[in-house]
């Protein structure tokens, strides 16, 4: 078949399977799979919708769940999800996660549940911090002593440092959503073990899939390793930007690691300044 009639009836193909073919995304930007005025985030939609089912159905996606997602089968079917709907599956079919609809039910679930012994033990939950709405995703790896105290995330030393990054790639704190993938603090800062990644991490993918950030950064081996599902050197992780399930997703070091070892700070800022030009490009702002 020559190859334009066999691009036809690919389209023809795709268009049955999943609505309107979306336009390409423009070259060098991520398509995240939040477009338009119509394609909105679940906390822009619950703003204006009254009823978990009108949150669950926006109007004009008739048959779609959350996520704009319409129910294709057959291969090739995972990638015509959007990033947030690929997010979402990653959380164990039989948890409560599932069902709930804003950050506020997902922070009383953290709240109120022991999932994992750490969540006796600690003083406080750290669910997360920032904007609902965010572009910009920041994760990190558990809670320290301050965190526990305060009950939110980089609060201590490490957070201090963080806000002087940020700020100099010009974002304020307020402005990006920042979480952890352990959501009550280790015992001395022990690393996390695996059964506490397992239990928390679903949490994390609920945030994501909530907020719908456009991007996200891995501050430190434990959340990049969790997320991308690779054991791997941080080193070897950082500048690159990886697919996390349609999502960009750069890793860096640790703000704890740089406050050990100066010598990082030089390479941690090539990496930052790389998340900004790639934020600015999916926002529609680089120059
Ligand atoms: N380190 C982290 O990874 N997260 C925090 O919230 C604080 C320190």
């Amino acid at each position: 078949m020559p190859l334009l009639e066999e691009l036809k009836t690919i389209i023809e193909h795709e268009q049955r399977l999943a609505g309107p073919v979306v336009p390409l995304p423009h070259p060098g930007r991520e398509d995240s799979g939040r477009t338009s005025a119509s394609d909105r985030k679940p906390s822009e939609m619950a703003r204006n919708a009254s009823s978990p089912a009108s949150r669950m159905a926006p109007s004009g996606n008739a048959g779609s769940d959350l996520f704009r997602n319409r129910p294709v089968s057959g291969p090739g079917a995972g990638s015509s999800r959007s990033p947030y709907a690929r997010i979402h599956a990653l959380i164990p079919a039989e948890s409560p996660l599932h069902d709930m609809n804003t950050l506020e039910e997902v922070e009383a679930f953290v709240r109120d549940n022991v999932l994992i012994p750490l969540d006796k033990t600690r003083k406080k939950p750290v669910f997360g911090t920032g904007n609902p709405d965010a572009n910009l995703m920041i994760i990190g790896e558990a809670p320290g002593a301050d965190e526990d105290a305060q009950g939110e995330p980089f609060v201590g030393r490490a957070g201090m440092l963080l806000n002087k990054i940020l700020a100099a790639i010009r974002f304020e704190r307020e402005e990006v959503y920042i979480a952890n993938i352990l959501k009550s603090r280790p015992p001395n800062n022990r690393n996390p073990l695996a059964g506490e990644v397992n239990a928390h991490a679903p949490i994390l993918y609920k945030q994501i899939a909530l907020i719908q950030p456009k991007i996200l950064l891995c501050v430190g081996k434990t959340s990049a390793t969790t997320l991308l599902d690779r054991q791997d050197s941080l080193g070897a992780m950082r500048q690159k930007f990886h697919d996390f399930h349609g999502l960009p997703l750069l890793v860096t070091y640790h703000p704890a690691a740089l406050l050990r070892n100066p010598g990082w700070k030089r390479p941690a800022w090539e990496d930052v300044q790389m998340l900004r030009e790639r934020y600015d490009q999916l926002m529609g702002n680089a120059a």
